[in-house]
């Protein structure tokens, strides 16, 4: 046991006291189970009722999108969004290679490939300058497509990620985007609630892509949506998730190969009394942050992690970063934290060294191959302060 990994777990115990708690788990009281209650007694169980449509509009309202379609899960709202993109088999989509595989795994469904590039340590998102430096060096125009000058392929859109909820510069994203015409598509799965410069995370490009996994801010069990001020892009998007079918009295018609993808009324029931919740969540989150950062603030060796300038941030996950001297220390402080009852995870393993994508085009990735050694979620659930 080392010394750094002690004052860790005594200074976590000093904002959420000695019982053992998840990284994130879920707050429910009566009103989710009423409403799930009327949504049994009611037979719409399915993909069809009044909590779907519901939820969505609550979506809608909260992050100030013409509109929201609720979906299975956040990966298959990411697939379907690549979907209505019009992403063909053998484009590059970038993204970064610190996210959760979900992002990766979503491209790869579409038969496209990632192309990963970095992140900086100011935001835990995509680098705008190391972005574009890298996309001036080996991007060739042709015909108005962005081609990889090193593989030939072409580079349709990228997928910018919102790291455990801290808002990325997804202004400048989007201006590169525009430099390079690329697709814009947000994987805001984790910053429900997060701003960047007063305007939700998720509607900065064409479609934005939400969880509702049970360890997320506001959880439905499972779940997911797509948010986007196109209504084409909307409509075909709810058309392909529930099957592509053709809307007719009794016949049984389906005009495309669609996903079975759209999101049950139950679980929009618990989606609706979560959705009430989603402001007092993010306060008591927004406290958690203020608590740890006190206690933290006088510890060498680590900091915790604040949200970045022009941004509101959920805080999905509290994180401490480790300094570049003490990363050698990660694996005790886990192995430490983890036996005294403390859930501590390290951010997941970089995308570039899963098996299935270490073959794919990527940039140099200095700052996610350093902040992945330094990296740790600590307990966060809203219920904790
Ligand atoms: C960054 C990111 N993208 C996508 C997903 C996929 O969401 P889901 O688990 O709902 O499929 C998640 C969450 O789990 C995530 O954290």
């Amino acid at each position: 046991m080392n010394k750094l990994s002690i004052e860790i777990c005594e200074r976590i115990k000093s904002v959420i006291g000695d019982s053992k708690f998840g990284l994130h788990e879920p707050f429910f009281n009566s009103l989710e189970k009423e409403n799930l209650s009327n949504c049994i007694d009611s037979s719409y169980v399915s993909s069809i009722g009044e909590y779907v449509n519901s939820f969505e509009k609550m979506i809608e309202e909260f992050t100030k999108s013409k509109k929201a379609i609720a979906v299975v899960n956040g990966t298959s709202a990411l697939h379907l969004a690549l979907k209505v993109s019009g992403i063909k088999p053998d484009e590059e989509i970038i993204c970064p290679s610190l996210t959760f595989v979900a992002t990766a795994n979503a491209i790869s469904y579409m038969d496209a490939l990632p192309h990963f590039v970095d992140v900086n340590e100011k935001t835990l998102g995509i680098d705008p300058l190391a972005l574009e430096n890298w996309l001036d060096k080996i991007i060739i125009k042709k015909k108005g497509k962005s081609i990889n000058k090193n593989t030939g392929r072409i580079v349709s859109a990228i997928i910018p990620m919102h790291t455990f909820g801290h808002p990325l510069e997804i202004n400048s994203i989007v201006k590169i985007a525009e430099k390079y015409n690329l697709i814009v598509i947000e994987d805001a799965a984790e910053s429900l609630g997060s701003l960047y410069e007063g305007k939700h995370t998720g509607t900065f490009g064409r479609i934005g892509v939400l969880s509702f996994n049970g360890n997320k801010i506001v959880t439905t069990g499972g779940g997911g949506a797509l948010i986007t001020n196109d209504l084409e892009v909307a409509s075909l998007a709810k058309h392909l998730s529930s099957t592509a079918k053709v809307e007719h009295k009794w016949k049984l018609i389906h005009n495309q190969i669609g996903f079975n993808y759209r999101m049950p009324n139950l679980n929009a029931s618990i989606g609706c009394a979560q959705m009430k919740k989603l402001p007092s969540f993010i306060e008591s989150k927004r406290n958690l942050f203020l608590k740890y950062r006190e206690v933290f603030k006088s510890l060498l060796g680590v900091r915790i992690f604040s949200e970045p300038d022009n941004s509101r941030s959920n805080y999905w996950l509290q994180t401490l970063i480790l300094d570049k001297e003490h990363e050698s220390e990660l694996e005790n402080i886990l192995e430490v934290t983890n036996k005294e009852g403390l859930m501590t995870r390290p951010s997941w393993e970089l995308m570039h060294h899963l098996q299935m994508y270490k073959n794919c085009p990527r940039a140099p990735l200095p700052n996610a191959e350093s902040l992945a050694k330094r990296i740790i979620n600590i307990p966060s659930s809203p219920f904790l302060v």
